[in-house]
């Protein structure tokens, strides 16, 4: 793989300032933020109050801590417009989260938020290893996700050449990457995964494309999935984090020199780590949930809100603002089984240790005779598909679960393609227990 380490003369000049510079700008900018929210969302101004909070009472950093948090919960209950902080006709833009049941969750752009996430992608770009005269093949879904057209807007933004594919159609994806010869990918790491097998089944060599940066995010997913990918493609896997009640794709993002763990682009949003129970916020490097300030947002500011992430933070290497730590999974897909805390990441980790089966699973919960079990749903490559060979697969992939995670699971073998697949975000746990 080639060194894609950015010229550090094209960089924001914030991405390499100071600590001091950096926390200067974040407490005018939180300042102004507290403020449009209070003076300007009825949500805010009811929820401070509440609280007995007042924009007045922030004079350091340190301040936020007595302001209340912000719950998924709230956006539901504001639906569809009722948290933004200016009138309806300001914003240029709408998305909303597909929301498996009940409303969506929905968010609004100012075109100077638009602005301001076109910029911040095009950080997150750039820090992956993307250049300006690229071809960019985005493959995250376009319409109300955050993911396509957020990552559009910033690749265009750098000034690649965008093709704006979306999910879905694999077999046009192979054919598009092939005769366009993109540089850059972004797409879910799962779908990649489809792309690849797609690859293999045109008789086509990944390691012969075009490709040198895939930018994957949207999911939970392992340093385990970056080598795999990386060895697959003989290209550079890069972590891109994002929520859509935040901005969307490119809150953070790792650099592609140093692949440690997310920048946050600490200029436009605080995080903070709580513990999820106390809502104590908890020093930096230790495991909680992550919350996020944004601190430029005009349209739809949104303070201290809960993301239902787990992380740590962690100091800035490649860039002097602060990194998380990969997300370990949300707190939602935490399966407790017979006391142990368990999160898909912990399976994809030791499936991919496991030389006969393919990096596709997907984790079914059931209740047998009373209790609740996990079945471990899989398939085998081409290559380990006898029946001995998967019956090794099996037993190697229990033992690591049991050995490593510390629970006992079911194991199903799939054939190669047996396991569900997706075009967007995978699905990785299906709880059929009764309620
Ligand atoms: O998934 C925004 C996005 C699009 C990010 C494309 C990156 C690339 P939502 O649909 O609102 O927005 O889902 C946000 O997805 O709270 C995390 O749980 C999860 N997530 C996003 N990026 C990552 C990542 C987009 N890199 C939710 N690692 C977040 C782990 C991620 N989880």
């Amino acid at each position: 793989m080639k060194d894609l380490t950015p010229d550090p003369a094209t960089l924001d000049p914030i991405e390499t300032a100071s600590r001091d510079e950096i926390a200067d700008l974040q407490q005018r900018r939180m300042a102004w933020s507290l403020r449009n929210a209070y003076d300007n969302s009825p949500f805010y101004r009811r929820r401070f109050d509440e609280h007995g909070a007042h924009p007045d009472d922030f004079r350091t950093l340190a301040d936020l801590a007595k302001f209340p948090f912000t719950l998924k919960q709230d956006l539901r209950d504001s639906y569809p417009f009722g948290m933004f902080a200016v009138p309806r006709e300001r914003l240029a833009r709408i998305h909303a989260s597909s929301g498996t049941t009940g409303k969506p969750t929905v968010v609004g752009y100012t075109k100077t938020d638009i602005d301001n996430w076109a910029n911040l992608v095009a950080r997150s770009i750039r820090a992956s290893g993307g250049r300006p005269g690229d071809v960019a093949h985005i493959a995250y879904g376009y319409g109300l996700f955050t993911g396509g057209l957020g990552a559009h807007y910033g690749a265009e933004r750098l000034g690649c050449t965008v093709v704006p594919v979306s999910g879905g159609m694999t077999e046009r994806q192979v054919t598009l990457i092939n005769d366009f010869r993109p540089r850059i990918i972004m797409v879910t790491p799962s779908y990649m995964l489809s792309i690849l097998d797609e690859f293999h089944r045109q008789g086509l060599d990944p390691r012969q494309s075009s490709l040198q940066v895939g930018i994957f995010g949207a999911e939970p997913w392992t340093n385990a999935l970056r080598e795999e990918i990386e060895q697959a493609f003989d290209m550079h896997a890069v972590d891109i984090y994002g929520l859509s009640e935040i901005m969307g794709p490119g809150v953070a993002n790792e650099c592609v020199e140093t692949k440690d763990g997310l920048h946050v682009w600490e200029d436009h949003f605080y995080p903070e780590v709580i513990d999820p129970t106390t809502g104590a916020v908890l020093p930096d490097g230790q495991m909680g949930e992550l919350v996020f300030t944004t601190l430029t947002k005009e349209g739809l500011p949104m303070v201290r809100y809960r993301t239902r992430d787990l992380t740590r933070i962690l100091p800035g290497t490649a860039r002097s603002m602060r990194r998380i730590e990969k997300i370990t999974g949300r707190s939602d897909d935490m399966i407790i089984l017979r006391g142990v805390n368990v999160f898909p990441t912990q399976i994809e980790e030791q499936i991919l240790k496991c030389p006969g089966l393919a990096p596709h699973f997907q984790i079914e919960l059931l209740r047998r005779d009373r209790m609740a079990a996990l079945v471990v749903h899989c398939e085998c490559t081409p290559d380990h598909a006898s029946d001995d060979a998967r019956a090794a697969s099996q037993r190697d992939l229990i033992h690591r679960i049991k050995s490593v995670v510390g629970i006992s699971t079911t194991v199903q073998v799939h054939d190669p393609n047996g396991v569900a697949r997706s075009d967007g975000k995978a699905r990785r746990v299906v709880d059929n227990r009764p309620r």
